[in-house]
């Protein structure tokens, strides 16, 4: 990989395969499911185009998998733009920053995935693109330094972090639009469930989509990850076709129960409740008792444990609930 590419995924989109972008919804039409963004974003987009204007910055945040990125890109193709990506950690010095930003051409989308994790250097080389689109570029050495001011064609960033609090308070204000994406319902992933079989070109039952919908955590990319996985078992097992049997024969294969929760989600809650009495216990406690990264588990595992009501963020700790007990069969401690 050179220095540009490093910077700059221009052809593919971050770390992902071909059969990923197949699956990337193109417009806001074929996207399933953010109903209140979609339309919020409908309506800049057209404002926007009928003044012959950038789109405002947006930025986007939540949990991993809901389609940051999709959007980033449904957005360039809305707005009939050029969609480039690059993210917070590879753009290491205000220079690569600078590079990226004198290519763009005017309108285009400029993608950040990550940006919580933009170096504070190369942050501030932003606040003047965001704001006058402007370059602020400083030419010679110490007493000879001065600063250039370089003019930018109008663009629109946007900005994708999981964690919206680690933002610093001047970059969050630059942005004109700010979404947050939640997680998505059963029937929305049984539609995407449905609709990746689809351009997989195999079929499945409305049952097989629902569960597999069931177990997706809220989050289409693990829909698309077992639909993949299901499709191998219905292709060796089976006679192609996807059928609820199938289905559970291969998400029993993967380790995934009826509530969408693998090793690590277990491994989490019952360490809990077997080293800490069901807690308070801090993050980092019981990150190393199991063997996972803080963030990991912050960022990764904690978001769905808490929306299906299995797990609390307490001033004191993380604690299991009465609920993640009756998941585990298990009897919850009295208070007393
Ligand atoms: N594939 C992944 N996410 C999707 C979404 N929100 N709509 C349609 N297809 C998708």
């Amino acid at each position: 990989m050179n220095e540009e590419e490093r910077i700059l995924q221009q052809e593919k989109l971050s770390d992902e395969t071909e059969e990923e972008q197949t699956l990337r919804p193109q417009s806001l039409g074929q996207y399933i499911g953010q109903e209140a963004i979609k339309k919020n974003l409908s309506i800049y987009i057209h404002a926007a185009k009928l003044r012959e204007e950038a789109l405002d910055h947006v930025l986007l945040y939540g949990p991993p998998g809901l389609g940051k990125t999709t959007l980033a890109a449904v957005i360039a193709n809305e707005m009939g733009v050029q969609l480039r990506t690059t993210s917070g950690p590879a753009l290491e010095k205000s220079g690569d920053l600078a590079a990226v930003l004198s290519a763009l051409e005017p309108g285009d989308v400029l993608f950040i995935d990550e940006i919580h994790r933009l170096p504070r250097a190369v942050e501030e080389v932003l606040y003047p693109a965001m704001e006058d689109f402007c370059l602020d570029i400083v030419i010679g050495k110490e007493e000879s330094a001065r600063s250039v001011r370089l003019d930018l064609p109008p663009f629109t960033l946007v900005g994708a972090t999981t964690r919206a609090g680690s933002l610093s308070a001047p970059l969050r204000d630059r942005f004109g639009v700010t979404e947050r994406l939640e997680f998505y319902t059963v029937a929305e992933l049984t539609l995407i469930a449905k609709r990746t079989a689809d351009l997989f070109g195999v079929t499945m039952d409305e049952e097989a989509a629902v569960h597999i919908a069931c177990r997706s955590r809220g989050t289409p990319r693990i829909t698309n990850r077992l639909v993949k996985r299901i499709r191998d078992f219905a292709q060796v097992i089976g006679n192609g076709h996807i059928n609820p049997l199938i289905a559970n024969r291969a998400l029993e294969a993967l380790q995934i129960d009826d509530r969408g929760l693998d090793g690590v989600d277990r491994r989490l809650l019952f360490g809990m409740i077997e080293q800490f009495q069901g807690g308070p216990v801090g993050l980092d406690t019981i990150a190393a008792a199991i063997g996972e990264e803080s963030p990991t588990i912050e960022e990764m595992y904690e978001p769905y444990l808490m929306q299906i009501g299995f797990l609390q963020r307490t001033p004191r700790g993380r604690m299991v609930t009465r609920a993640a007990y009756e998941y585990f069969k298990l009897e919850a401690p009295t208070d007393d």
